[in-house]
């Protein structure tokens, strides 16, 4: 099987003329699959009812006889303007009370009957058509679920869903803790999507929204696909877009989709921006459960992401492509083919830029398209990582709307810095949601696990009890799945936080390590002491301990460690990223040289970008990358062991 080459393919954007050459230059450029018609709606479906498929017909055409593959997009992210006018009412409304009007895209509310209606007639229609074209090679229903609404709507479905989830209204009011600010309810007419109030919001009602929200959008997905299987067998996906704001439990999704498939787009520039590639690439093969995912979207060039300009240096592009591969995905594909002339995005990097295909940009993709049928071969095997670290959207949430003792306090910060940590020593580490089993671990690493149920909690003993290595973060286990306090960890750890110290600066460990943001007054009632606070109000109070349990160790650490620090104690890699992936005896290390200057690592086997035989040693060009296959035995095999022997020139 080949890897997937291409991207976002908007033809309706342009005259026939251009497909032509589009169709031209991905042949060039070695696109094998597009993804088309995401926002194609008002131009199939311009009035109500009245399809118009002929221009989808030929460009499907011309794809398919220039080799390029369909991914078929469903277009219900942005329903037409028409839609919106006859239905005023499934317009989305904002928490602040806000009705929102036609102008934009993702401008609907899922909960509304009529757009569910239109996305599923829509989505017919396509199927019915299309489903047996030669040129599809898979479905692409709708496009980055995210949006929440707050309208009365919606009010009536959370009603419905939390009836559902708590059977009485009594379990509600403990569970939302009611009986706090006399929010105690009598009837199910009074309980309302957490809007815009006067002060804090109910916390656990605000958690409760995004977890109906996420099950709702996963309805309004389920639907669409059993829409598509009634006339196709190819494989559904949905594009996951991640963000703070995304009411979607990726993990719990990805049992629904047929290969995983992620859009990502760092909001970091230099080093920070390879660390979060490698980060979303990570979690992507953790929610496909360790199989094959799909890159869906990216940015070919520089991009302005949070009012800052985040440029693509050469090289760069097919560096993080490169990166996603290794991690796990089945291609890499960009947003979009060719350059908007106008719209709300045409200023965003294409394949095919403004400059058009004379441009460094086209060049540097039709360079990537050259290498990665030689790379086809990865394409089944599996990422070879001994560490974990345990993610878990729901915390994240229940973090986003209590008022917690730090605004400082930020999950995915928390697990972005562990993750840093491991890929700047060089080690490979997988994602796993809270009820994966964790057995072929050699570490377990848990940041800031807010909210943690009886169940993980148990299910984390266990894993320690056999012998593994446990790193519990600071922050974890104060509340349940209802955000109600309780101190899940004690027992486990030996240990007992009495006091949170939120830091304004840093704190010395007395081992000369440091620790910033947080720090925690704590007492090892049951755990050996690491490591102290030197000086401050903590002086000579646990920072870091460890406790044996079984054949295994639960470590605490309740500090956020810096990077100096957290470098001590992981280790400290080199400018090269490696990744090894490994079916039966065979493995592939793909190395990715991020820094100015040629490396040289210990390899032997076959560099598949230039096929030739290495033997003892390669060079890994400066801001390039190498694949070598090698059978087992011929180079170190653990995940990051052989980081500590590479050098620099
Ligand atoms: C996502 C969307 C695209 C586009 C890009 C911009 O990937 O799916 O339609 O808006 O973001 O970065």
């Amino acid at each position: 099987m080949n890897l997937w080459y291409g991207g976002d393919y908007n033809p309706e954007q342009w005259d026939p003329a251009v497909w032509k050459e589009d169709v031209e230059l991905m042949r060039r450029a070695g696109v094998n699959l597009v993804t088309v018609g995401v926002f194609s709606w008002s131009r199939l479906e311009p009035v109500p009812g009245r399809y118009e498929f002929g221009w989808l017909d030929e460009v499907l055409e011309l794809l398919y006889g220039g080799g390029v593959r369909v991914d078929l997009a469903t277009p219900t992210a942005s329903p037409p303007p028409w839609f919106s006018r006859l239905h005023p009412e499934a317009m989305p409304v904002t928490a602040d009370g806000v009705r929102l009007t036609h102008g934009s895209r993702d401008t609907y509310c899922a909960c509304a009957p009529a757009y569910r209606d239109a996305a599923k007639g829509i989505a017919r229609a396509l199927a019915q058509r299309y489903g047996d074209h030669p040129a599809l090679a898979m479905w692409h229903v709708h496009n980055e679920y995210g949006t929440t609404c707050y309208c009365s709507l919606a009010a009536e479905r959370f009603r419905e869903w939390l009836r559902e989830h708590y059977g009485s209204l009594e379990r509600l009011n403990e569970a939302w803790t009611t009986a706090f600010w006399s929010q105690g309810y009598g009837d199910w007419r009074d309980v309302e999507p957490p809007r815009k109030t006067q002060y804090l919001v109910n916390p656990t009602q605000y958690l409760d929204y995004r977890r109906f929200w996420s099950d709702e959008l996963l309805a309004a997905y389920r639907e669409q696909k059993n829409v598509v299987r009634e006339y196709s067998e190819l494989p559904v996906t949905t594009n996951f877009v991640f963000g703070g704001w995304v009411p979607v439990n990726h993990a719990t999704w990805s049992a629904e989709v047929d290969v995983v498939a992620i859009d990502h787009y760092p909001d970091e520039a230099g080093i920070g921006a390879e660390e979060q590639t490698a980060f979303g690439a990570d979690l992507a093969r953790g929610w496909a459960g360790g199989k094959p995912w799909l890159l869906m979207e990216q940015a070919a060039g520089g991009l302005n992401v949070g009012r800052r300009w985040h440029p693509k240096e050469p090289g760069r592009m097919a560096r993080n492509s490169l990166s996603h591969i290794a991690r796990g995905s089945r291609g890499a594909l960009f947003f979009q083919w060719r350059a908007s002339r106008g719209g709300a995005e045409m200023y965003h990097p294409a394949m095919v830029p403004h400059a058009g295909p004379d441009s460094r940009m086209f060049r540097e993709i039709t360079e990537l398209g050259s290498v990665l049928p030689r790379l086809a071969e990865v394409a089944e095997s599996n990422v070879v990582a001994e560490v974990a670290i345990l993610w878990d959207a729901e915390c994240w949430w229940g973090m986003q709307g209590t008022h917690l003792p730090s605004s400082e306090l930020d999950y995915l910060k928390a697990v972005r810095s562990a993750h840093r940590h491991f890929w700047r020593a060089g080690v490979t580490v997988d994602f796993a949601a809270p009820d994966a089993d964790l057995s072929s671990y050699r570490v377990v690493v848990v940041p800031s696990l807010y909210l943690v149920s009886d169940e993980t909690v148990a299910k984390l003993t266990a894993y320690v009890e056999s012998g593994g290595e446990l790193v519990v973060g600071y922050f974890s286990g104060v509340v349940d799945p209802d955000l109600r306090v309780r101190p899940a960890f004690a027992e486990l750890l030996g240990v007992r936080v009495e006091e949170f110290h939120p830091l304004a600066d840093e704190v010395a460990l007395a081992s000369g390590g440091r620790g910033q943001l947080w720090a925690e007054d704590v007492q090892a009632f049951a755990a050996e002491v690491v490591d102290r606070y030197a000086g401050g109000v903590l002086d000579g109070k646990p920072a870091i301990t460890r406790r044996q349990v079984g054949e295994g160790t639960a470590w605490y650490v309740s500090t956020e460690l810096d990077d100096a620090t957290a470098a001590r104690l992981v280790g400290a890699g080199e400018p090269v990223e490696t990744v090894r992936r490994r079916a039966g005896d065979t493995t592939w290390t793909f190395r990715i040289n991020h820094s100015t200057q040629d490396v040289v690592v210990p390899a032997i086997g076959v560099e598949l970008v230039t096929g030739q035989n290495v033997d003892g040693e390669l060079t890994v060009p400066a801001g390039g990358y190498a694949v070598v296959r090698s059978s087992a035995g011929a180079v170190g095999g653990r995940a990051g062991a052989a980081a500590g022997s590479q050098r620099r020139r």
